[in-house]
């Protein structure tokens, strides 16, 4: 098969008997040689056909050239081409840390030499990777994910090279870093929402999963858990548990806690009287439909501050004013919230009071004839109604002022004004307010001369003191 074209001429084979003799131009052939070997006396030169790995050896030629004898030498060295490498793996199917690997790689063929590949690079020997029987044994001792390979032997000699098959390691792992993922990511949801819960993991071959609600098993399995249009009764902790039936490892996740929550609405804020009366006690309490989470307090636009006399109980539901005061009067704002939702509710608080510190604004002296005008005044809420007495006895009228026009000297006493308030139902009275109707008459009419007598008659009562107020009458005394 292999020609071999030795051109000079052979003589003898050095380490192999004696194959050729040329004696008198007569060849003489050794047997093994039989058929397969041809001698050029032209060229000198010997041609040797289907080689044999033992025709390898040295050869030798002696000549005589022009009476001098001549020889010269050649090793010939016969290859058997590579083939047939195949690796064969002691498992294919391996699980991460718990195995060891071994790749054999066979080939047919000489002067054969081994040299791995794992991917597209050379394996070189470490720690955990091992080359023996001359490079055809391939171990990897606790192989991890990454050793999947493809892993293939490559074959040399000096005629040829050859690459086996890809062989491939399925390596299990995990599961590992167990992740519970809520969608949408906050924790809190309102009655109605969609809810997509994912768990993820890392492992191979894919995890199995189950899940757990406050520690039940829930019949759903795989990846993800969807909670369509959900109710406050799907509130809990959710956990998902992975498994890999290859390396028959398990993970559960972190609990995540889901709250389900109905809305707030229809805040109110309502009082134990709607007419509170400084003094007493009252308290405002505020409502709302929903899961209610918390409630904060304002008055004026203001967060509340906590005087002596307020408290707030059963989680800031109830403001109780132990005895409420017209301070405590204003605007009173109750926001509800929960983390899905807030409402509000607002109450305007009025502290009825009073009356107080009654008081009679007007003149202590009219002339006769004149208009006499007295105000009455009190603190109070709602403004008080008022009652006019004369002399402590007569009633004179029902409202905050008292006008009466020409007076007559009768009108002289005591006037007091009494108030009285219709919600706290109290009732006071201003101190006595002295009236004296004096005796000038403003008549205006009449000539002084005229009327001299009747003034004089008139103004006797009152003689000692005469200012006159009245534009333009003096009267000399
Ligand atoms: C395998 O390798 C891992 C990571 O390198 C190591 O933690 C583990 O101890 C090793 N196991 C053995 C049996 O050597
Ligand atoms: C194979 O190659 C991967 C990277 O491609 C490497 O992580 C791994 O350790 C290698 N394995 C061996 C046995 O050489
Ligand atoms: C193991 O798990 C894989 C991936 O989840 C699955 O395809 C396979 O059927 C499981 N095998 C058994 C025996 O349960
Ligand atoms: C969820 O777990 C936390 C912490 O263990 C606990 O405080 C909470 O009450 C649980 N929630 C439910 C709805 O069980
Ligand atoms: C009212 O009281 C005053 C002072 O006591 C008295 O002078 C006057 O006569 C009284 N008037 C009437 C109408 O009773």
């Amino acid at each position: 098969m292999i020609l071999i074209i030795l051109s000079e001429l052979l003589y003898f084979n050095v380490s192999t008997p004696i194959i050729i003799f040329i004696i008198n131009a007569e060849n003489i052939i050794g047997p093994e040689y039989e058929g397969r070997i041809t001698f050029f006396p032209s060229t000198a030169s010997l041609e040797l056909r289907s080689l044999t790995l033992d025709d390898t050896g040295e050869y030798g030629v002696n000549a005589v050239h022009d009476g001098t004898l001549l020889n010269g030498r050649t090793t010939l060295v016969i290859y058997e081409k590579v083939s047939n490498v195949l690796v064969t793996s002691s498992s294919t199917d391996l699980v991460e840390f718990s195995a060891s690997v071994s790749l054999s790689c066979s080939a047919s063929g000489s002067s054969l030499s081994f040299l791995w590949l794992n991917g597209s690079s050379e394996v070189t020997a470490s720690d955990r990777v091992q080359l023996t029987d001359g490079g055809s044994s391939l171990t990897i001792i606790n192989v991890t994910r990454f050793d999947q390979g493809p892993f293939r032997c490559r074959v040399s000699n000096p005629v040829s090279t050859v690459t086996s098959d890809p062989v491939n390691l399925s390596i299990s792992y995990g599961p590992e870093n167990i992740n519970l993922i809520l969608s949408p990511s906050q924790g809190y949801f309102a009655v109605g929402s969609d809810i997509s819960l994912t768990c993820s993991v890392g492992s191979r071959p894919p995890a199995q999963f189950k899940w757990f609600l406050n520690g039940d098993q829930l019949l759903d399995t795989g990846s993800e858990l969807r909670l369509m249009n959900v109710n406050m009764s799907n509130s809990g902790n959710y956990s998902c548990q992975a498994s890999n039936n290859k390396t028959l490892r398990s993970q559960t996740s972190e609990p995540s806690a889901i709250t389900v929550l109905e809305k707030i609405s229809g805040a109110s804020v309502k009082p134990s009287t709607n007419l509170p009366v400084e003094g007493t006690s009252v308290s405002l309490t505020c409502e709302a439909f929903g899961s209610v989470f918390k409630r904060n307090w304002m008055k004026d636009g203001s967060d509340l501050t906590l005087t002596d006399n307020m408290t707030l109980s059963d989680n800031n539901r109830v403001l109780t004013f132990d005895t409420v005061s017209r301070k405590d009067s204003g605007e009173y704002f109750c926001q509800i919230s929960n983390p899905i939702s807030s409402d509000g509710a607002k109450y305007i608080m009025t502290v009825n009071y009073g009356p107080e510190n009654v008081q009679i604004k007007g003149p202590n002296k009219v002339n006769i004839k004149g208009t006499l005008k007295l105000t009455c005044s009190a603190e109070s809420t709602p403004t008080a109604r008022f009652t006019w007495l004369f002399n402590g006895t007569e009633k004179l009228t029902n409202s905050a002022e008292y006008i009466k026009e020409e007076v007559e000297l009768s009108d002289s006493g005591n006037y007091t004004c009494q108030a009285w308030n219709n919600i706290t139902e109290r009732t006071s009275s201003s101190v006595v307010h002295g009236l004296t109707v004096t005796g000038i008459c403003k008549s205006s009419g009449c000539a002084a001369g005229c009327i001299a007598g009747i003034v004089i008659a008139c103004c006797v009562i009152v003689a000692a003191n005469v200012f006159e107020k009245s534009p333009g009458k003096h009267f000399p005394f």
